[in-house]
């Protein structure tokens, strides 16, 4: 059965059932891995390829230097001038922990990114193992613009860590928005809004200590004034550049609550420093109004992405093609099976935990699982995944069910996809 517009668009019901399976934007993962996932966990290739020291070249993003006691109209014109350095990038892919790791990334790249974040990563375990430095950090040298994002609660841990990373990326990200239960109890992210000194703190220790700069990425208050407050203390303190996810700490359910535009337009009008944008965004018109409407440099998108890694690019998925059927929305010649075996192909090149493979699997999937859902038992199933066994279950998703095509607007050229150095 070939999948249409028309045939899914009454099967967005059962779709609930695949987030739960899946985690949803309220419920990234825990970046310390789980015991009870530890074959998952494994590297999908025990040849690590990608050792950061060996293999990329420190390219410095340097701010010229710290910014030990610049002025803030100094440290505004320098954090332009770095931003504009990067070719001011709109299209972002967001902070995602377990999912937007390197090959992710790339494929995003591919696919119109011109930005990426790292997954969170937890600055003390980063300073003290090894191990998981080598598993949750993995870059090259085409994986520019980078943000390497961390959580911390104690600067000089947070400095540890940074320093570690600086050379390899654009900045070094704060996460003060992850609202999750793991955070309150780990004190970071999001629970920090309780502790204002302690996040100065955290953004002048690296602020004064690195030669990249230092970006946040924060959720808003309920109240309009402690975001504007938040955010020039955040700027004051050495941040330059800062994300808002237009949601509360409280507005957890993305599908629930919508992110608030007007705030974050609000925000970017207040600071000197570039700003970002993040949430609401489920296509390429989405980015565009929200540049519109809020006046930010760039937008943020995080579980678009993860069923749509070419949205970017201009492609959607049938469910939000057929929202917009009267727009004329026609095949754009981009299999979702075909993606996935694009990812497959540079985890093969980047080898990253199978866990990761795993739930991008499920993800990009989706649509083909709803229509045929003893191949994602299959799945579900096998232990110990392999490549032969990834590429054989889309193959054996076409076989069933011809392909499930993303779709374009019908009178939007096919974009110039980049050249890709990662092209597969
Ligand atoms: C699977 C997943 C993992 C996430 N991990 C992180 C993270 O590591 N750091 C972070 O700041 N936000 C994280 N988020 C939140 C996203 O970056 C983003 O702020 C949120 O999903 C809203 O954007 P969206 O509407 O485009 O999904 C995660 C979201 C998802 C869905």
């Amino acid at each position: 059965m070939k999948l249409n517009l028309s045939n899914l668009r009454f099967m967005r019901t059962p779709r609930k059932s695949l987030i739960s399976q899946t985690r949803t934007m309220t419920q990234y993962p825990d970046p310390v891995p789980d015991p009870s996932q530890v074959v998952d966990d494994l590297i999908c290739s025990e040849q690590r390829d990608v050792q950061i020291r060996e293999t990329v070249e420190a390219a410095p993003a340097s701010l010229g230097s710290p910014s030990r006691v610049l002025s803030i109209d100094t440290r505004g014109e320098q954090a332009w001038a770095h931003w504009k350095k990067l070719g001011r990038p709109k299209y972002i892919v967001a902070p995602m922990v377990d999912n937007s790791e390197l090959p992710f990334r790339l494929l995003c790249q591919k696919y119109g990114a011109q930005a990426a974040y790292t997954p969170m990563l937890h600055s003390r375990i980063f300073t003290e193992t090894e191990k998981y430095r080598n598993q949750e950090f993995t870059t090259c040298k085409e994986d520019r613009p980078l943000f390497v994002q961390f959580c911390a609660n104690d600067p000089d841990t947070l400095l540890e860590a940074a320093k570690r990373v600086e050379p390899y990326c654009d900045y070094v990200d704060i996460n003060l928005g992850c609202p999750q239960r793991i955070a309150r109890r780990g004190n970071y992210g999001a629970f920090l809004m309780d502790n204002l000194p302690l996040v100065k703190s955290l953004v002048e220790k690296l602020a004064q200590n690195l030669n990249v700069p230092v970006s946040c990425k924060i959720r808003i208050f309920p109240n309009l004034q402690d975001t504007l407050k938040y955010a020039k203390m955040l700027e004051d303190a050495g941040c330059s550049l800062l994300a808002v996810h237009g949601r509360t700490r409280d507005e957890k359910d993305g599908k629930k609550f919508r992110a608030d535009w007007s705030a974050i337009k609000e925000v970017r009008n207040a600071l000197r420093i570039p700003v970002l944008a993040n949430g609401n965004v489920r296509c390429i018109e989405d980015v565009d109004n929200c540049i519109e409407e809020t006046g930010v440099e760039g937008v943020l998108s995080a579980e678009t992405l993860l069923e749509n890694p070419a949205v970017f690019a201009g492609f959607r998925t049938a469910e939000w093609a057929a929202d917009n059927e009267k727009e004329g929305f026609v095949d754009g010649g981009l299999d979702q099976g075909d993606l996935v075996v694009e990812y497959l192909k540079l985890c093969e090149k980047h080898p990253v935990p199978w866990r990761m493979i795993r739930s991008h699997v499920h993800k990009m999937l989706g649509e083909w699982f709803r229509v045929h859902p003893q191949v994602r038992e299959q799945l579900n199933a096998q232990n110990i995944l392999t490549f032969e066994f990834l590429y054989g279950l889309v193959d054996k998703l076409k076989e069933l069910g011809g392909r499930v095509p993303l779709y374009k607007k019908k009178q939007i050229d096919t974009p110039n996809l980049q050249e890709s150095p990662q092209s597969v």
